[in-house]
């Protein structure tokens, strides 16, 4: 195991390439099953998330190697419809396969992907949505044993706009016939990027972004070439590291027109921030000032996934932030972690007010998942003194070396075996 240890009180300058995203890359590397042929994935990033996905690839039957330019996926072969839980428990939303191996091999097994450390992740929309495209699904002991001679255009209406169950949806629906119409479906815009990439290989998909996707069936879809898209948390994760800390840092190969909200917060904290062609630049002098009240939303409201980074910036901030978490029942838990740095925050259910305070002191924290983990590191980024965060491979999973990234920016962040003196 590793930690983190940060040197705070060091503003950031520099320059850095945003990474691909993680959320559109595991769709697509999925999508890739539904492609018989090679499907060349470029700026896929290198995440111990991604990484997973591809040990499932191999297992259902897949070719995957990579050079420094792309990622290769050949799916011509014949595809073994069944993941073993030892890898779905490596990354549950390893779900996401389950789509894609009912459409291309009429049936799929695979143990339910259980809860995690943000809250239960029921899979119960993604289940009804691919039973009303004739999917027989039975549920026992923790397994999904699904079984789909022939996929059926139809409606679909989502209760809830879900990312997961969208890209099921869709993914499902690719092959078959007729069209399949998904409605009040997820808008983020993951999903253009998975639409690109089935288009690329064949499909007929329209309206993703929107609330409306539809899908004409094919008989099947050859391999594609793509370019992931950068990724905007990761981007949400660095401008509110430079908030925190101070400094003047400019992210290219980023596409700010996908965060707005968090711009928008940024700006109201004070932080000055000029947008271009793939391109943002942000300074932060002087003290933050209290943003206006931080509501999470299905896109495109303020994205969930930035709710702890932008938390982190907040603490030292002049007034008082409230932030109301809509989505996640459980992503509160890098509020403990923080206190120990001497952040005030009080929580009430789904509301956390921070209380801006003048100044926070290193301390030893754990990571208690992705985004929270990177809260951490944020907040010792603006901290006095030094400060260890464990449990790093929670940040493993979204973030190709996130120490080396803010090194990048003049950052002193070290991962250090534990144990190494
Ligand atoms: C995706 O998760 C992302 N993960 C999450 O990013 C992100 O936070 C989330 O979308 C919201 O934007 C990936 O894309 C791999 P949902 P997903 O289905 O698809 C409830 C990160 O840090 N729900 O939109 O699981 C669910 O419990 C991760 O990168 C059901 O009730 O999100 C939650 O409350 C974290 N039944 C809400 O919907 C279902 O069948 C949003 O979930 C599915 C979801």
């Amino acid at each position: 195991m590793s930690s983190i240890y940060v040197t705070g009180g060091k503003p950031l300058f520099g320059a850095l390439r945003v990474q691909g995203a993680k959320n559109s890359a595991l769709p697509i590397l999925s999508a890739a099953v539904l492609a018989e042929g090679v499907s060349v994935i470029r700026n896929c990033p290198k995440l111990t998330d991604t990484e997973a996905a591809v040990r499932i690839l191999r297992e259902v039957g897949c070719r995957v190697w990579q050079d420094e330019d792309a990622l290769y996926v050949d799916s011509s072969g014949p595809i073994r419809p069944e993941i073993p839980s030892r890898l779905m428990r490596e990354m549950r939303s390893s779900v996401i396969f389950l789509g894609p191996l009912l459409a291309r091999c009429g049936e799929a097994r695979m143990s339910a992907p259980g809860g995690c450390e943000i809250g239960a992740r029921p899979i119960d929309l993604h289940l009804s949505a691919l039973r009303s495209l004739g999917a027989e699904i039975d549920e026992r002991g923790g397994n999904l044993d699904c079984r789909a001679a022939r996929l059926r255009s139809c409606r679909i209406d989502l209760p809830f706009p879900s990312v997961g169950a969208t890209e099921n949806a869709l993914l499902a629906a690719c092959l078959g016939d007729g069209e399949t119409v998904i409605t009040n479906a997820a808008r983020e815009p993951e999903l253009r990027d998975l639409e690109a990439f089935l288009n690329s290989a064949g499909a007929s998909v329209s309206g993703a972004g929107s609330a409306v996707i539809r899908v004409q069936g094919k008989a099947d879809l050859h391999g594609a070439v793509h370019r992931i898209m950068p990724d905007r948390i990761a981007a949400a994760t660095w401008l509110a590291a430079c908030a925190a800390a101070g400094g003047d840092v400019r992210l290219y190969d980023t596409e700010w027109r996908d965060y707005r909200p968090v711009l928008r917060s940024l700006r109201e904290m004070g932080c000055e921030l000029h947008t271009g062609e793939n391109l943002v630049r942000i300074r932060s002098l002087g003290r933050l000032k209290a943003a206006s009240p931080i509501v999470t939303r299905p896109y495109p409201g303020f994205p969930t996934d930035a709710q702890p980074p932008l938390m982190a910036a907040a603490l030292t901030a002049e007034g008082t932030t409230a932030f109301q978490e809509t989505i996640f029942e459980s992503r509160f838990r890098h509020i403990p972690e923080l206190r120990r740095m001497g952040a005030d925050i009080r929580t009430e259910g789904r509301t956390a007010v921070v209380w801006g305070v003048p100044k926070l002191y290193g301390a030893e924290m754990c990571a208690p998942d992705l985004r929270g983990g990177a809260a951490l590191i944020i907040a010792a980024l603006g901290a006095e003194g030094e400060s260890r965060i464990c449990g790093v491979h929670h940040l493993d999973r979204g973030y190709a070396a996130i120490e080396k990234s803010l090194a990048e920016l003049g950052a002193e962040t070290v991962r250090k075996e534990d144990g190494d003196g």
